[in-house]
């Protein structure tokens, strides 16, 4: 498969993205290959650092070690404070496409075009406390926009219900082409809402691995997007 920004080269249409948070780490690599045989067309990577979220999670080995595992593209949401410096480590690391936290930066658009210059996707992400209006001077110039459906950190966590409206105020400002994502408290009952309200990657972790049949939750979040859709 080919690497590097698949945001415009994926088919149109609603795109699912596991996240490895919640694998079972001593088999990711089992894992991996069960969502990949189950459909999914994207793997998302949680990367946290202790400080701009209270957790930690993986870092550039890991992505390292699944880049050599397999070639499906690696959508890496990057939870830390100095963006500038992980974004140079992860695309080192063989991430496909980046996200970061609008928060995080004071220089959003050059962080957009340095991705854009290493040939990734340049994704960038809110807090659900964080208004839409934020994006507005870059909206045009992302691959991805990821609206957060819980307050970033942990996996599991329910999803908050009033950043509906938001994922559709984003999605006002997109062209058809700019996916925009949800991440956090994603099943088969909140993604096709959230598809409606205009989200095109769904990324679901707890749901997926933690559902005792990882290929039958893939699938079944597969019908109930595409169920919504007619
Ligand atoms: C939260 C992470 C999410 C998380 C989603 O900080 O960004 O990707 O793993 O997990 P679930 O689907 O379990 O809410
Ligand atoms: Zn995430």
């Amino acid at each position: 498969m080919q690497r590097g920004n698949p945001w415009r080269r994926l088919a149109d249409g609603a795109l699912i993205a596991p996240s490895l948070l919640a694998c079972d780490f001593a088999r990711v690599g089992e894992q991996i290959e069960q969502v990949i045989r189950a459909g999914a067309e994207v793997l998302h990577v949680d990367i946290m650092d202790g400080h701009f979220v209270p957790n930690l999670s993986m870092g550039p080995p890991f992505v390292k070690s699944i880049r050599k595992f397999t070639d499906h593209p690696l959508d890496v949401h990057i939870m830390v404070t100095d963006p500038e410096y992980y974004v140079e480590r992860f695309a080192e690391a063989g991430a496909d496409s980046i996200t970061f936290h609008i928060e995080a930066t004071d220089d959003a658009a050059g962080l957009i075009r340095r991705l854009g210059e290493l040939g990734l996707g340049a994704g960038v992400t809110l807090r659900p406390g964080t208004d839409a209006e934020e994006l507005r001077d870059v909206a045009a110039d992302v691959d991805m926009v990821l609206v957060m459906t819980v307050e970033p950190g942990y996996g599991g966590q329910s999803f908050m219900e009033d950043m509906l409206d938001k994922i559709s105020a984003v999605r006002g400002m997109l062209e058809p082409g700019q996916r925009l994502e949800v991440d956090g408290g994603i099943n088969a009952e909140t993604a096709p809402r959230c598809a409606k309200a205009g989200a095109d990657v769904l990324v679901a972790g707890e749901n997926i691995f933690g559902s005792g049949d990882i290929a039958a939750a893939v699938q079944s979040l597969r019908r109930a997007i595409d169920a919504s859709a007619n």
